[in-house]
C-alpha cells in the first residue's frame, strides 16, 4: 500500500503496467499477423485462442487490471504534474521535452477509446453484426471466419481509418512510453538515454507499420476474399 501513496509508487505500477501491456501488445501483433496467411492462418489461430476455456478468461482478467490500473495512475499523475505547475502556458518551457512526451494523457485515452470500440467491433461484434464471425457462416474447416470478419471490415474505409488513426496515438504513446519504464526504473544515464531513445522510437514505428499493414493493405485490395 505505500507504493500506491508515493508518486515513485505509482511511477514504478505506471512502467510495470506499460511494459506488459506492451508486451501484450506485440503479441498481438504476430498472431494478427496470421491474417495474411488467409483464412487457414488467422482462423486456425482464433480456434486455438478460443480452445483455452477458461484460461481466457483469466488472461482477460489479468489484461483489464493492468488496464484499469496504469489509466488510472496515469491519470493521477497527470493531475499531479499539472497541479505542481502553477506556471500558465504563456511561461511554459520546453525543457527536454516532446511532443509525444507532453501528450501522453491524450494518446493513452485516445487508445483506450479505440480499444471500447475494438472490442466492441471484434470481441463483442455488436458494431457491424452483419459482416461479424458470429453471423457470417463458418469457413470451410468450420471454424468460426475471422478472416472475412476481419476483411469485410476494413474494406469499409470509415473502419479503417478508425485503425489507421488510433494507431497513429499507439505510435506516440509507445514511443514515449517505453522509454519512461527506463527513465523510472532508474536504469539511464546521460550515455544510455539516446539509446533507449532510439529503441523506443523504433519498437513504436515496427508496431505502427505492422498493425497499419492489415487494414491498409485489406483496403487496397492486396489482401482480400
Ligand atoms: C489492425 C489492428 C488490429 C486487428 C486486426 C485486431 C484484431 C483483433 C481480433 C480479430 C480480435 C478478436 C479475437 C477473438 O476473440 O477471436 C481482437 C481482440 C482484442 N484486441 Fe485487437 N486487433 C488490432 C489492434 C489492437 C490493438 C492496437 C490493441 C491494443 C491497444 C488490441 C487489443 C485487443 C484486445 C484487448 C482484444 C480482446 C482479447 C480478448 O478477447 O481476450 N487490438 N483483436
Amino acid at each position: 500500500m505505500q507504493l500506491l501513496n508515493s508518486s515513485v509508487g505509482r511511477k514504478i505500477i505506471m512502467a510495470v503496467t506499460g511494459l506488459l501491456l506492451i508486451s501484450f501488445v506485440i503479441i498481438h501483433l504476430l498472431g494478427n499477423s496470421s491474417v495474411f496467411l488467409g483464412p487457414n492462418g488467422i482462423n486456425a489461430y482464433a480456434e486455438h485462442l478460443h480452445a483455452l476455456g477458461p484460461l481466457v478468461w483469466v488472461f482477460r482478467l489479468i489484461m483489464l487490471t493492468l488496464f484499469a490500473l496504469h489509466i488510472w495512475f496515469g491519470v493521477q499523475l497527470t493531475l499531479e504534474n499539472r497541479a505542481a505547475k502553477p506556471i500558465g502556458y504563456a511561461q511554459k518551457k520546453r525543457l527536454r521535452t516532446t511532443f509525444a512526451a507532453e501528450t501522453m494523457i491524450v494518446s493513452g485515452l485516445v487508445i483506450l477509446a479505440f480499444v471500447l470500440y475494438h472490442l466492441a467491433h471484434f470481441t463483442l461484434q455488436v458494431t457491424n453484426p452483419e459482416i461479424s464471425a458470429g453471423h457470417l457462416p463458418l469457413d470451410a474447416m468450420n471454424r468460426p471466419d475471422v478472416f472475412s470478419m476481419v476483411v469485410l471490415s476494413f474494406q469499409k474505409s470509415f473502419i479503417a481509418l478508425i485503425y489507421v488513426v488510433a494507431m497513429l496515438f499507439l505510435l506516440f504513446h509507445v514511443s514515449h512510453g517505453f522509454q519512461s519504464f527506463f527513465q523510472t526504473l532508474g536504469w539511464n544515464n546521460k550515455k544510455s538515454l539516446p539509446v533507449f531513445g532510439k529503441i523506443s522510437k523504433g519498437l513504436a514505428l515496427v508496431l505502427f507499420v505492422g498493425y497499419v499493414s492489415i487494414p491498409v493493405l485489406i483496403f487496397v485490395g492486396i489482401v482480400k476474399l
